[in-house]
């Protein structure tokens, strides 16, 4: 078991996917990345799950985000699986998953929680950045499936507050204002964010998002 917390490198590994081997670092290139892990196969809430993952492809593509799954199911389960997830859920899964029979990378990753079930991953969301570093931890229990659009809205956080002196304020979505980190100086903040901002408190400052037109 390893613990894994925010900002650490993200542990690599060799794996075999639905896509054949690959080498998780290479594999996400530039790219962020999600890597999630689901409790088993042929179960309801994965088989939801998984098939919202496919659609989102064209949300996680326009982020720039590589989407991985794992589950400790074999190959041969994940591909007979993957039929029933396209037929039920209307899509196409498009992405890889992880047969990690062994526990290697479910592991690597603490995605099995004992005390929750001995055998079976827990629902594991990992966010890496493209520096190959962990931007955000979140675990659901097997009976609650997860909300992508959260996902998403998360991602776009962690992006723009990557490139931008800001921090995102309680249920934002993008397009909402950001506060301005309290390390920037009025003096600087005027440089920074062209459209302005308003001074609440002091410690306390608002502006409209900086990377929209
Ligand atoms: C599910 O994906 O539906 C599920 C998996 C394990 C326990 C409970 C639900």
């Amino acid at each position: 078991m390893s613990t894994i917390r925010l900002g650490d490198e993200a542990p690599n590994f060799t794996a075999q996917t639905t896509e054949g081997v690959i080498d998780f670092h290479k594999w996400l290139g530039e790219s962020w990345g999600v890597l999630f892990s689901h409790p088993a196969d042929y179960t309801p809430v994965c088989t939801t799950e998984l098939g919202a993952a496919a659609k989102y492809k064209k949300e996680f593509d326009k982020r720039n985000v590589k989407v991985m799954a794992l589950s400790v199911d074999g190959l041969a389960s994940h591909k007979a699986w993957i039929g029933d997830i396209n037929e039920t859920q209307g899509t196409t899964v498009n992405f890889p998953i992880i047969a990690d029979e062994d526990r290697k990378v479910s592991t690597l990753y603490d995605m099995i929680h004992p005390n929750a079930n001995d055998k079976l991953t827990v629902r594991s969301v990992f966010v890496i950045g493209p520096d190959k570093k962990i931007k955000l931890i979140i675990v659901y229990p097997a009976s609650t499936g997860r909300n992508f659009d959260e996902l998403l809205r998360v991602i776009d956080s962690l992006q723009l507050t990557a490139y931008h002196k800001v921090a995102t304020p309680v249920n934002w979505n993008s397009g909402d204002d950001c506060v301005i980190v309290p390390a920037v100086t009025n003096e600087q903040a005027e440089k920074l964010f062209p459209k302005g901002f308003k001074v609440v408190k002091p410690y306390l400052r608002m502006t409209p998002q900086p990377n929209l037109k």
